[in-house]
């Protein structure tokens, strides 16, 4: 066992730049707060392309004005989440009912279904403060499994679980069963902590039969047929453990942010700010933690600018009309964005980007994921020759100069308007709650690994909250994104020993099955 406590530092959001390089020539074209890496020079694009890319520019930028009209929208449809009318935004309740104040004590195992991996964990809170041991194993979803058969779903993940439990305990007949804390990252209504009524899959799932129902009993039938020791005893989602994992080593967070394959967040509410929980008499001051299921904000496009190539991501993925603010900021879709783009420039404008090659490569629908755009972000060199290779060792498509500069201010112009649309919903929180400062925990593929994606969040955040320009660039902001602590893991795992605590202080609300918390 490797002790992971309080290892990871927190990262601060000044990105490292490369070194510099040879200066470029004179450049006059816009740049709008696009924190790019590399000054780039468009003298030599041919007329047409500069006018794609201007065409682009337009069609991608998102303003300080747009940032705050979002922002001012968001905040009311948090509200209307909550209310008993409800908005497009779910707000779920989860039954977390408390920060950890870091003294927390046991062991417990964790399951991550997220949207790429399986992940399977035991973590041990251990007496020091804020500290704790883990074991955890990887396991690939395979994609078939995420358009395929529910049965099999729940069937490879009972068995991944009872290899971990054979490899880590031994002989399964003998062991009492283990309490496990289950990070299903998917829009659930919860009216219980161990439930979750699946609203809808997100992420590009679609497996029949699972939508609408609770799917508590399904995993525990499918644990039960393969004689898996173990009892569920919380249903998370990864933003909900990673504002709990985040509390629980600084006490400042206040919002936990998943930037990944999907996008969304979760924050502490008071009971009596929920009008939809009213008719069960929660103490008002009491904190409940609220899933926000952000992702479908603006479901309906009253202020979120679609492009042409948002609309066709929408219309060909399985739920259209569902996620409209994820699908422009999350990893599963970056890609997709920008290959859509590439092709169109190639079919049908005037420009025929990579003329007279056949992109067979490029046509293929997900091809691209977010960390080709990261690649492209990252090339160092003035002549983009990494892009370059990267399109031919790809793609098989050979780009000239000038369409590696198209290439390069698309993806700076997706991965910044992502940047600055997530600040909009951190900005949100952060006013309907009245946190002047706090700290976010962040976690996922896109906030961890997208060149630029944290300085650029943080200018968005900084448009849309007024801050003063800093004089220290070192100092911290008011409200800082930083890199969180593992959520579907010590999240999970913290969320099933606080709720072991609160039933047995006698606090049984939003709990189906007491029999389990024993
Ligand atoms: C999707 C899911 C949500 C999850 C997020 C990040 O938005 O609906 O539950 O938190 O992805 O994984």
């Amino acid at each position: 066992m490797s002790a992971f406590g309080k290892l990871r530092t927190l990262l601060s959001y000044s990105d490292r730049h490369p070194p510099p390089l040879t200066k470029s020539r004179a450049y006059h074209h816009h740049h709008r707060s696009n924190q790019s890496s590399r000054e780039g020079s468009f003298v030599d694009v041919p007329k047409d392309l500069l006018g794609e890319i201007e065409r682009l520019e337009k069609l991608f930028t998102i303003d300080t004005a747009k940032l705050k009209q979002i922002t001012d929208r968001f905040v009311g449809e948090l509200e209307k989440g909550l209310s008993n009318e409800g908005g497009s935004i779910p707000m779920n309740p989860t039954w977390v009912m408390s920060f950890p104040n870091g003294y927390e004590t046991g062991t417990f195992l964790a399951l991550d279904m997220g949207g790429t991996n399986l992940r399977v964990c035991q973590i041990t809170l251990t007496e020091q403060k804020s500290e704790f041991d883990i074991i955890q194993s990887k396991y690939r979803l395979p994609e078939e499994l995420k358009t395929g058969d529910a049965d099999e779903l729940w069937e490879y993940i009972a068995d991944c679980l009872m290899q971990f439990i054979e490899t880590h305990h031994g002989d399964t007949s003998k062991l009492e069963k283990l309490p496990l804390g289950f990070t299903f990252s998917y829009p659930a209504t919860q009216n219980y902590i161990d439930e979750g009524i699946l609203q809808r899959w997100t992420k590009g799932f679609d497996i029949p039969g699972v939508e609408g129902h609770n799917v508590v009993p399904m995993f525990e039938e499918a644990l039960a047929r393969r004689g898996v020791p173990i009892k569920l005893t919380a249903l998370i989602n990864d933003t909900t453990g990673t504002l709990i994992a985040s509390a629980y080593t600084d006490t400042k967070m206040k919002i936990g942010c998943i930037f990944g394959t999907g996008c969304n967040a979760a924050y502490m509410e008071d009971c009596g700010s929920i009008p939809k929980l009213a008719h069960l008499n929660l103490p008002p001051e009491t904190p409940m933690a609220i899933n926000c299921e952000w992702g479908a904000f603006d479901n309906e496009h009253v202020v979120l600018p679609q492009t042409p190539y948002d609309v066709i991501i929408d219309k060909d993925s399985p739920r259209p009309g569902q996620q409209a603010f994820e699908k422009m900021i999350a990893g599963l879709y970056l890609g997709e964005i920008f290959r859509l783009i590439m092709v169109d420039l190639h079919d049908n404008h005037e420009t025929h980007i990579f003329a007279g090659q056949d992109i067979p490569k490029l046509r293929k629908a997900y091809s691209l994921d977010s960390s080709f755009l990261s690649a492209i972000e990252e090339d160092p060199f003035e002549n983009l020759s990494e892009t370059a290779e990267l399109f031919q060792s790809k793609l098989d498509i050979r780009a000239n100069g000038p369409e590696l500069e198209l290439i390069r201010r698309t993806a700076e112009l997706i991965g910044t308007r992502a940047a600055r649309l997530s600040a909009c919903g951190v900005a949100a929180i952060s006013i309907k709650k009245g946190y002047k400062t706090c700290h976010v925990g962040a976690d996922g593929s896109v906030f961890n690994k997208y060149p630029h994606f944290k300085a650029r969040g943080a200018q968005g955040l900084r448009e849309i909250l007024d801050w003063p320009e800093k004089e220290d660039p070192k100092a911290d902001d008011p409200i800082e994104v930083l890199a969180a602590e593992d959520g579907s893991g010590v999240g999970a795992a913290l969320i099933a020993a606080l709720t072991l605590q609160r039933v047995q202080a006698g606090n049984m609300h939003g709990i189906l099955h007491p029999e389990n918390f024993k």
